[in-house]
């Protein structure tokens, strides 16, 4: 007789299959890296070298992910998977406010509006967060187990290049009720693994997961061209 051995919880495999996707967008990024090259926004923002006009771009595409994050997670509020990724400590809604109307100003709702590659990312999103839990959370991870990780050294980046000094515009990286995030990514990877995804459903979500860092990659690269060349 030969046992099973136990199945791979969900949040390592997701994160064995997708972490060559990441490295390919967070190695791109690191200054001491030769590929890095004057496209790469996030290594001109960990280097100091990002204008803030094209920080605020970024933080402006990302104001338009989240709402439609937040949207989705209202629209599966009750839902037995989606809802329990819940968190009202990753709320940025407030955040985004504090720091478009600094980095803008007060009329920022105006004055912004998706660029082409985030519109692509959008539409995924509402194809696939609305009525699909997989799809809302593969999304919902790619992002905020990002901010709590990667973007941590981008708060750091914008604290030291534009003095915010984890005030208004750079809020959108502070969470500031979440004192451990090595906890709460480990009790976010726990909600992942006791999920339920098993079999397709789990390669449905990874792949979902490789989507969002493309679409991700893609609007950097996009901001990328079009970006000053220094602070
Ligand atoms: C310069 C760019 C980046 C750097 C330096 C970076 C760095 C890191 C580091 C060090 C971790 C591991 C943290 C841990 O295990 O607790 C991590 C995890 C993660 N990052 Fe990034 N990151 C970057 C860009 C991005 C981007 C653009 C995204 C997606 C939008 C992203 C999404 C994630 C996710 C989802 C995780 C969690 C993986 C897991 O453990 O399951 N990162 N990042």
């Amino acid at each position: 007789m030969t046992l099973d051995a136990p199945p791979t919880p969900f949040s390592v495999a997701l994160r064995q299959a997708t972490w060559a996707r990441h490295e390919g967008i967070s190695q791109a990024a690191d200054p001491d890296e030769t590929t890095s090259d004057e496209t790469d926004l996030l290594g001109a923002l960990l280097s100091g070298d990002l204008h803030l006009d094209d920080y605020t771009a970024l933080h402006a595409q990302q104001y338009f992910v989240y709402r439609l994050l937040d949207e989705a997670q209202e629209a599966l509020r009750d839902h037995p998977v989606a809802g329990r990724f819940n968190f009202p400590e990753l709320g940025r809604a407030a955040a985004f406010e504090a720091d478009l109307a600094l980095l803008i100003g007060p009329d920022w709702r105006d004055r912004v509006e998706p660029i082409p590659a985030t519109r692509r990312y959008l539409d995924r999103m509402r194809e696939v967060c609305f009525d699909w839990a997989g799809g809302f959370i593969a999304h919902h991870y790619t992002r905020y187990l990002g901010d709590l990780s990667g973007g941590q050294a981008f708060r750091a980046a914008a604290n030291d290049t534009y003095g915010f000094a984890d005030g208004p515009g750079v809020s959108f990286y502070v969470f500031d009720s979440i004192p451990d995030a090595t906890a709460f990514k480990d009790e976010y990877r726990s909600r992942l693994d006791s999920a339920g995804f098993t079999g397709d459903e789990r390669d449905r979500v990874i792949a979902e997961v490789l989507g969002a860092y493309d679409f991700n990659g893609a609007v950097l690269s996009e901001l990328g061209t079009r970006m000053r060349r220094s602070v």
